[in-house]
């Protein structure tokens, strides 16, 4: 155990809640230290994800015992065993506890010689009729920039069933890469310090972040379903690589993204599959809804185009040739048919996860995925919004960007508007294959209510809610100047499909489904510089369920 790993365990002791009973008899004779409380996650009507870590008090695997109970007496337990904590795991414990009743909540902890575990609050899913479901819905939570109040929030609100984080739970980069120096607040040091790319530097990264008081409440008393992006792995992350990735100085990819993923593995209170590098998943909630989880980022995804390849033989040609170069790019490059963001395999897979979900008569079909997928292009009045003091390259960077929009051409190809067809093939699938398709993503730091057109009647093929960040900086960091308000008001003029946004603020989002609707509470915080951060504002959605029809539109307010 390295250096750094001890003055993190010594960092966590007065996190670690008391363990003052005696452990139950017939547990463990193993000693040591619950590290990072319990976590839960992944339930289904009959199981749900158990999580701890336990470093034992001397070298090698350790064996502890764990109980899940019908409250937080423990009088009546209904499921229990024993598990291993070793070092090849990061000594984390993952448990599939099963033979639960459906649609009930649980306490759980873990035991050994030393003590309990913290004790954890989870649930189940419902089997059959369920009159609602309330997500609490995550994306983009970087150490550095801040604390996370939005964790915070969500663990004391006792309407939220389930936990959903749609990627960029941790970032990859060193102190000072991102956020730069200059932005990073005060007292927010990540472990390790400089880039991770070992199996190692994965693992202290995970265990760093989860010292966050509020995250580790969160993980406590709600369970979690996880999925990644890119910044778990490498920024702009693709099959074969990433923009973050340098194979000459960082070794081999594959080696390096199955590392990420065994310290994913390891750290999310998720199911853990055969191949580590397959996270797409469905999990139903009752007859009211499936949430089906997908992988954007690696699994499949082809190469990120580039505008700068395409427009760069054009730039000195005026602006008639770069709009030509442009469209050609679009329509050749950006739209081919054959252009994949899913991968054939898990897009056939989520095609019968909708018909699945549909033929057994849930209300919604909860596409729970990384990047934003309503169309977004850049205002021509944006540029106006930069500072003064901005640099020439980003300055050019954001009138291309401008231009671009003109044509109605998004600016970022990183996200599904660089993978048209796809973005297409997906919509066509909600519209014929979902009752009521609602996706979920994050990604991009604000918050962004899109209405995703092809539906029936004029209606939406789905309705998205793309999340606020819980504390990545978003576009006020660059487009910083113009009164409050300008930047969301230029991006509802230049975007058809959009019908809210928040381009300010760090926060997350609710989501209840019933059979009626989806009603979003947007919970926006005024700054991510302490933990207790008071809320600026929530702004309420609702879209509308049909039996037969499709999803309504979002009505904002
Ligand atoms: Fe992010």
């Amino acid at each position: 155990m390295t250096k750094l790993t001890r003055r993190a365990l010594v960092a966590a002791v007065p996190l670690i809640a008391a363990a003052t009973a005696a452990p139950a008899r017939g547990a463990s004779t193993a000693r040591g230290t619950f590290t990072h409380s319990v976590a839960s996650g992944d339930p289904t009507s009959g199981a749900v994800i158990l999580w701890t870590r336990f470093v034992p008090a001397s070298p090698g695997a350790a064996t502890i015992g764990w109980e899940v109970a019908e409250d937080e007496t423990f009088r009546r337990i209904v499921a229990r065993g024993e598990a291993t904590s070793s070092l090849f795991d990061d000594y984390c414990v993952k448990v599939d506890a099963r033979g639960l009743a459906p649609g009930r909540s649980y306490a759980f902890r873990f035991s050994s010689a030393s003590g309990f575990s913290p004790t954890g609050l989870t649930r189940t899913a419902p089997a059959g009729d369920a009159r609602s479901l309330t997500m609490a819905v995550f994306s983009c939570s970087n150490y550095g920039f801040g604390h996370f109040p939005a964790y915070g929030h969500a663990a004391k609100n006792a309407d939220i069933d389930l936990c959903v984080h749609t990627g960029d739970y941790i970032y990859e980069y060193g102190i000072g890469g991102y956020p730069p120096l200059a932005d990073t607040a005060p007292g927010r040091v990540i472990d390790p310090a400089t880039e991770i790319v070992s199996l190692s530097d994965y693992h202290r990264r995970y265990a760093c972040y989860r010292l966050d008081p509020d995250l580790q409440e969160l993980h406590r008393v709600k369970p979690f379903v996880a999925i990644w992006d890119d910044h778990e792995l490498a920024n702009d992350a693709w099959r074969d690589g990433a923009q973050n990735h340098q194979p000459d100085t960082e070794g081999a990819w594959v080696v390096r993204r199955a590392m990420a993923a065994k310290a994913y593995a390891d750290w999310l209170p998720i199911r853990r599959q055969a191949d580590l590098l397959h996270i797409y998943r469905t999990l139903d909630w009752g007859t009211l809804a499936s949430v089906i989880l997908l992988d954007t980022r690696l699994i499949g995804r082809e190469k990120q185009l580039d505008w700068r390849t395409a427009l760069a033989p054009a730039m000195d040609q005026g602006e008639a040739a770069v709009a030509a170069a442009a469209q050609n790019y679009m329509r050749d490059e950006i739209s081919a048919p054959s252009r994949t963001l899913l991968g054939q395999a898990q897009e056939d897979w989520m095609r019968a996860q909708l018909r699945r979900s549909k033929a057994r008569g849930a209300t919604w079909q909860v596409l729970g995925q990384q990047l934003v997928m309503g169309k977004q292009s850049m205002p021509a009045d944006m540029p106006a919004l930069l500072p003064d003091t901005v640099s020439e390259g980003s300055r050019r960077w954001a009138t291309t960007g401008a231009g671009l929009g003109r044509l109605g051409l998004s600016w970022n190809l990183d996200s599904w508007g660089g993978y048209e067809a796809a973005r297409q093939r997906f919509l066509q699938a909600c519209a014929t294959d979902a009752n009521n398709a609602i996706v979920l993503s994050g990604d991009s730091h604000n918050g962004w209510a899109n209405n995703l057109p092809g539906g029936r009647d004029g209606r939406p093929a789905a309705v998205e809610m793309a999340g606020l960040s819980v504390s990545s900086g978003g576009m006020e960091r660059a487009f910083s100047k113009g009164e409050p308000g300008a930047r969301e008001r230029a991006m509802l003029a230049a975007n058809r499909e959009l019908a809210w946004c928040d381009a300010t603020h760090r926060g997350y989002s609710t989501v209840k489904l019933t059979r009626a609707a989806a009603e979003v509470d947007w919970i926006a915080f005024e700054n991510v510089a302490t933990r207790d951060a008071p809320v600026a504002s929530i702004t309420k959605s609702r879209a509308e369920a049909t039996r037969a029809h499709g999803v309504g539109s979002w009505q904002i307010g």
